[in-house]
């Protein structure tokens, strides 16, 4: 699938610095083809319709308790109905995930001479950047964001996180691990959801060397929210993402049928998405879903999205337990580190690409 492009096609403009200039059109660079753009009036719809994902207590999981039927039960209904759910009752402590959110904001607020300091390229994505792929006709999105590596240790490299505010580091590892072990506990309640023994997806994507990485979205206010997005529609690469979601202003959306569902965060919730692998594992019994994420001209959004990936050099096809006869693999095994170099050079396109993988 071609090599990782070493450079941006065009000079990256923060789009925290075009949204402090003051600016009330947006330029048109950020401007969506009519057919994409949001209907801001979709929040009405789903206060009407009722339709939420849905929202399940893994405590049963977490301690380990005999009663674990219900949200093993709530799992695999909301893979299979949805391929998005919030979690609570998680286990990782508030207190944490509410210094994760201070230093963060901390750091986007930094002088941006500061910033650029970790400017990103599109080999590896690390650092600060404000675009995701390289095609230089491409629409932008409305957001910046900060990608680093965390799990396993291998793929670290502290010294490309920010150094400032002086506790992000520390914390931001912290959070890593907890959500790490989140993620592993999720994958093991999928897989025995499927009929598969607890360790069979873990196995089968990497064991200890499944990866952890995060990105940290921060979306400016934008005068035109109506034109553009904040993040394009797309499916997570990986096995699960576990998104921290703004506690305050809500703004993703989930893709149901022709709908576009707002997720309405509870407080303290993870918000858990099924991604591209598990869709290629389970030839298609639980899918990737599209979402994305609208603008905001009243107020500016962060959100986490820890994503847990396959170790990066395995082929990964469908589970020869999960095809029959009458299912044939969907898929061409492909590695993760093939698949995410498609991903990182084309940038968000709804689910074309874990569709391109369909075996003819
Ligand atoms: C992502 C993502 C959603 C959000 O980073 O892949 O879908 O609410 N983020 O920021
Ligand atoms: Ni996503």
């Amino acid at each position: 699938m071609g090599y990782p492009a070493s450079e941006w096609p065009e000079p990256i403009v923060p789009v925290q610095s075009l949204s402090n200039s003051g600016i009330t059109e947006i330029p048109s660079k950020y401007i969506k083809p009519p057919i994409d753009r949001p209907s801001l009036d979709s929040f009405e719809i789903n206060s009407e319709t009722d339709l939420y994902i849905p929202v399940i207590d893994i405590s049963p999981l977490i301690n380990g308790s005999d009663h674990t039927d219900e949200a093993m039960h709530a799992i695999s209904h909301a893979c299979k109905e949805w391929g998005f759910f919030q979690v609570v009752n998680h286990g990782v402590a508030p207190d944490l995930v509410q210094k994760l959110r201070a230093a963060w904001r901390e750091f986007f607020y930094l002088p941006m001479e500061a910033k650029k300091a970790y400017a990103n390229d599109p080999k590896t994505y690390e650092g600060y950047g404000s675009r995701v792929g390289v095609d230089k006709e491409a629409i932008l999105d409305w957001g910046d964001y900060f990608f680093l590596y965390l799990l396993p240790e291998s793929t670290k490299n502290l010294n490309k996180w920010p150094e400032l505010p002086p506790n992000l580091r520390e914390i931001t590892e912290e959070y890593g691990e907890k959500v790490m072990k989140l993620s592993k506990m999720l994958i093991k309640a999928i897989s025995t959801s499927l009929g598969l023994d607890e360790n069979y997806m873990l196995r089968a994507f990497g064991g200890d060397n499944i990866a952890g990485t995060l990105r940290i979205n921060y979306y400016p206010k934008c005068p035109q929210p109506e034109l553009t997005l904040g993040l394009s529609p797309h499916s997570d690469p990986g096995l699960i993402t576990v998104l921290l979601a703004d506690e305050h202003v809500k703004g993703c959306q989930v893709k149901k049928g022709d709908l576009w569902v707002d997720i309405k965060p509870k407080t303290g919730a993870f918000i858990v998405n099924i991604a591209d692998q598990i869709q290629v594992l389970t030839n298609a019994i639980y899918k990737s879903v599209e979402h994305r994420v609208l603008a905001n001209a009243e107020s500016e959004r962060f959100s986490f999205a820890f994503f847990c990936n396959p170790k990066g050099d395995m082929a990964i096809g469908s589970a020869p337990e999960l095809v029959s006869p009458l299912s044939m693999p969907l898929y061409e095994p492909i590695t993760f580190n093939e698949y995410r170099l498609f991903v990182r050079n084309k940038g968000p396109l709804g689910k074309s690409q874990v569709e391109s993988l369909k075996a003819a």
